[in-house]
């Protein structure tokens, strides 16, 4: 007798359960859990006992008949995946409904396809018509992409198997593919999973390289299959705000390349344009002159990336105030707040206080920090830091500016861009490749920074309204605290 399949399969994270509950103890998430038939991805008939069959093992050293990297033609992209696309590799971009997944493989099959390669685009959310209107707005009519709107893998499966095996095919998207192995509903985690095996396997089996294009709920995850995440070779993330015509595609996961490096593109009337020099468009809309902000001396893999912090700090109405940040790691900056509590003598429990990473570029650096404590002391005592600088550091939580990686390539990024002044840890001034053409001010403790910005507050406050006057450190520690 056949033994029944049916369970209950979170869809969030893909735990299978014998009876419903309300949460998934695997991943924690409540009401995930839908009944699912998970009689696996292999019909009944094979999964009887039958005898393995031989197959021959091979050598590290075979060679392959073709490069084994295919470069898009896109620079951005390629410093992404690492270099191109591998044969035989699986990618996954995910990203927000809108956000221009579609227009980005578009244009990079269109390229790859000019350069002669068999590419296909395998649409399932849009018609023919639909992904051909795009085609011509983006002026790529004529590129010689194969294109289809189907949705069934094993249909997909057997059309790739003719002719000559494609060097790229795009599956848009991995959510709408169903296959015949198993009963559930397309869009079910066990559809998917089923599905993006079956993809996976054509890959490895024939060298063609596949991307996957995956939704990502509110949360920001790629929508239940974050089983796919799993089983693909490379995960990337196109990101970008609304209201922003900034896009940055990350690499999450990466089998065959970085994970740190960004590709920086901006959204115009005619697809995606590459953005080589992405410091120049982070700053390009600079409030010049305001009190809490910094710009802060990044590196975003190999590439060194300027960009400004904006900080508000206002006293609070509320019992707990709030900590809202964006672009930034909020357990970083709750930990720079507890250093210039407890080392610098500012106190800012009676503060809300926001931190935002101009531009919607997210930074992980912990680099990050100097230049956050600027921007927070800077709004805090309503002085204006130097607009010719930039900043840079680790904080400890002793207080010491720590030294981090790449100093000079942070200073000749800023130099490039105009700027006069780095501030930054003691122990990077003596670093070699030289200061760039930069005055370097070297700070050993964060106590240090705190002072001079205050003092930069304190001289503005003497031709002004006294509310600003005599702003130091230890002010801040009589009145707040
Ligand atoms: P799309 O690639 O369809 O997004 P996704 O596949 O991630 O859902 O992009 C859709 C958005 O991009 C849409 O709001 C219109 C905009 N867009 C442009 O601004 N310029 C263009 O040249 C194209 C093709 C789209
Ligand atoms: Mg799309």
């Amino acid at each position: 007798m056949a033994k029944s399949t049916l369970s209950f399969v979170c869809q969030n994270c893909g735990a299978a359960y014998n009876r419903w509950q309300g949460k998934c103890e695997s991943c924690g998430e409540w009401n995930t859990l839908a009944e699912e038939d998970t009689g696996g991805n292999v019909p009944v008939s094979i999964r009887s006992k039958r005898k393995g069959r031989t197959f021959a093992l091979e050598s590290l050293a075979g060679k392959s008949p073709d490069a084994p990297r295919l470069s898009s033609g896109m620079t951005e992209l390629d410093r992404v995946t690492g270099g191109g696309f591998v044969r035989g590799s699986v990618l996954l971009v995910g990203g927000d409904p809108g956000i221009g997944k579609s227009t980005l493989l578009t244009q990079a099959t269109s390229l790859l396809a000019r350069a002669g390669h068999r590419v296909v685009y395998i649409s399932g959310e849009e018609a023919v018509a639909q992904v051909r209107l795009r085609a011509e707005r983006l002026g790529l009519s004529d590129a010689p992409v194969q294109l289809a709107a189907e949705t069934s893998v094993e249909d997909i499966v057997s059309t790739l198997s003719e002719g000559a095996v494609p060097r790229l095919i795009v599956i848009d998207s991995i959510q709408t593919m169903w296959t015949d192995t198993v009963e559930s509903a397309p869009g079910t985690v066990t559809q998917v999973r089923a599905s993006a095996q079956a993809l996976i396997r054509f890959a490895k089996k024939t060298g063609a390289a596949i991307i996957l294009v995956g939704h990502v709920t509110k949360d920001g995850q790629i929508a239940g299959p974050r089983v796919v995440e799993h089983m693909v070779d490379a995960v990337m993330s196109f990101e970008g705000e609304g209201s922003q015509q900034f896009r940055i595609l990350r690499a999450v996961k990466n089998r065959f390349g970085p994970t740190d490096e960004i590709g920086v593109f901006e959204m115009t009337g005619l697809g995606l344009r590459e953005v080589t020099n992405p410091s120049e468009l982070f700053l390009s809309e600079r409030d010049l002159g305001t009190p809490g902000t910094a710009v802060f001396a990044g590196i975003e893999g190999t590439r060194p990336v300027l960009v400004e912090l904006q900080a508000l700090v206002a006293p609070t109405s509320l019992g707990t105030p709030r900590r809202a940040v964006v672009g930034w790691d909020p357990s970083r900056l709750s930990m720079v707040l507890a250093v210039l509590e407890a080392h610098c003598g500012v106190k800012l429990s009676g503060h809300d206080v926001y931190l935002n990473v101009a531009g919607g570029l997210r930074i992980q650096e912990p680099a990050a920090d100097l230049a956050a404590a600027a921007a927070l002391v800077s709004s805090l005592v309503n002085a204006q830091l130097p607009t010719d600088a930039v900043y840079f550091g680790e904080i400890s939580l002793s207080g010491v500016v720590r030294p981090v990686a790449q100093t000079p390539a942070r200073l000749k990024e800023a130099a490039k861009l105009g700027f006069q002044r780095a501030v930054l840890p003691e122990s990077a001034r003596g670093e070699p490749g030289g200061d760039a053409g930069l005055s370097l001010n070297a700070v050993n403790s964060l106590t240090t920074l705190v002072a001079e910005i205050a003092a930069r507050g304190s001289r503005r406050g003497e031709s002004n309204p006294p509310a600003e006057k005599n702003a130091t450190p230890a002010r801040f520690r009589r009145e707040q605290g």
